[in-house]
């Protein structure tokens, strides 16, 4: 297949697989079953690695931190914005939310994902505690599903730099309301998206 033709065939995968999923979410609502039928959906979806090359998703360049976001689809009034992430090994963020439901798969490389549980009251708007509750490791063959109000943190612990599809509920730059929980501290925090740059350059 030429790159045109690859293009076209991921055009129309990606088409077809939230089409998909949208009847799922009219049909069952935002739910944990509901979310892994999500996930399901878009790990067969990532399963097909020939559509997304390397070559025309690559992580930031020299190793840099921080992701390379390559958004896929998002339906009008960005609900349903499935995007492609690319990372560098060495990368990882705060704890933090997301405020809608969320699914990540892997195409390839590994990110490992801690995922939090609250055991305050979470009657603080400002502060918190946290415990690492499980941990999984996205990778090809695994993905993860959150609801709104779930906390994780990632960390791409592998070799090889990730091309990860991530779906959100609606898309990331109408999300202004995210937190970031730190775990050491207590503090709640606003979560910027570009928290993992921001923390990079606030290190540097
Ligand atoms: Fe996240």
């Amino acid at each position: 297949m030429n790159a045109t033709d690859i293009k076209a065939a991921r055009a129309a995968k990606v088409s077809a697989t939230v089409e998909r999923i949208r009847a799922i979410e009219a049909a069952e609502g935002v739910t944990p079953a509901s979310l892994s039928k999500f996930r399901e959906e878009l790990m067969a979806l990532a399963a097909q690695e020939h559509l997304f090359p390397a070559g025309e998703f690559p992580p930031p360049a020299n190793g840099e931190k921080g992701s390379n976001r390559y958004l896929m689809q998002m339906d009008e009034g960005g609900t349903f914005a499935l995007y492609l992430n690319a990372l560098n090994p060495g990368n990882e963020t705060k704890p933090h939310d997301h405020t809608t439901w969320a699914v990540v798969v892997a195409v390839d490389g590994q990110e490992l994902n801690k995922v939090y549980r609250r055991t305050d009251d979470g009657t603080d708007p400002e502060r918190c505690a946290l415990v690492v509750d499980h941990e999984v490791m996205v990778e090809p063959g695994r993905g993860i599903a959150f609801m709104p109000d779930a906390i994780h943190s990632i960390h791409t612990t592998g070799a090889v730099p990730t091309r990860h599809l991530h779906m959100y509920g609606l898309s990331l730059e109408q999300l202004d309301g995210r937190k970031a929980y730190m775990a050491d501290t207590g503090e709640i925090v606003p979560y910027n998206k570009n928290f993992m740059k921001a923390t990079q350059q606030a290190k540097a």
